[in-house]
């Protein structure tokens, strides 16, 4: 199974952002590497401009949500359709902070990876426990209910963030051994060819050894990606395909 490093920006990127993009360019001698996918997930302000200048670069580019709707009447949202018309080929979708900040629960998760999926886009659909269900020994029976109810019924090709929500933005992570045994839970629950990303505080100096753990398959990276020298060696510490 190919790698995918997916960089999430969150609310953070101008129009001159793009040199961190281009400094990855530079990094790669021209073009990324094929053995591994490599993803940048800009504010949506950016996606058809990432989108048009480096889809031919190896670069794929994604959305941060979408609505579960294709169109109407939805002030200042976005629709997986737009995001595909834009150039993306993912979008994020049940991020912790769209979960907290815009109270969505699974349900309305699962209603926009389904949206993502009609629309031509392949969601990564996040999950993940709060500090305190770790502490209880409830993370898996928390992780597994987020699963059970934001998985689309119908969508055949998904990604999954297992993103311990203590471990954004903290430079916490879980041990390894609690990474592989989260993965190992949600392999379980899926199917072997769907990849399986760790987020959370991944950084150039933990991310070859969190990725070379069993049943994950890529990570999804929000502080380190906006930054071309943190973000490179990264993408590097994946297994090639
Ligand atoms: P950090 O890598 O900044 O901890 O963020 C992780 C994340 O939320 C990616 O979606």
């Amino acid at each position: 199974m190919k790698s995918l490093i997916a960089g999430n920006w969150k609310m953070n990127g101008l129009g001159a952002s793009a040199a961190e993009i281009e400094a990855l360019i530079a990094q790669f001698d021209g073009s990324a590497p094929d053995d591994r996918d490599i993803l940048i997930c800009p504010p949506a302000t950016l996606v058809n401009r990432f989108a048009s200048a480096y889809s031919d670069e190896g670069f794929l580019i994604g959305g941060q949500d979408c609505h579960a709707k294709s169109a109407g009447a939805h002030t200042g949202d976005i629709s997986a359709a737009m995001l595909a018309d834009a150039g993306a080929a993912y979008v994020i979708v049940g991020h912790s902070e769209r979960r907290a900040d815009h109270g969505e629960s699974d349900a309305d998760v699962r209603a926009k990876a389904e949206a993502a999926f009609g629309a031509g886009l392949t969601p990564i659909i996040c999950v993940g426990e709060m500090e305190a269900d770790r502490t209880a020994g409830r993370a898996l029976d928390i992780v597994g209910a987020q699963l059970d109810g934001s998985l689309p019924e119908t969508a055949e090709d998904f990604v999954i963030a297992y993103e311990p929500v203590w471990a954004i933005g903290t430079g916490l992570t879980p041990t390894i051994a609690d990474i592989d045994e989260m993965h190992d839970f949600i392999r379980g629950r899926t199917r072997a060819d769907i990849r399986i990303l760790y987020g959370g505080s991944v950084k150039p100096g933990n991310a070859k050894e969190i990725l070379a753990v069993n049943n994950v398959n890529g990570a999804l990276v929000g502080g380190a990606s906006l930054k071309a020298a943190d973000f490179y060696p990264i993408i590097m510490a994946a297994p090639g395909a």
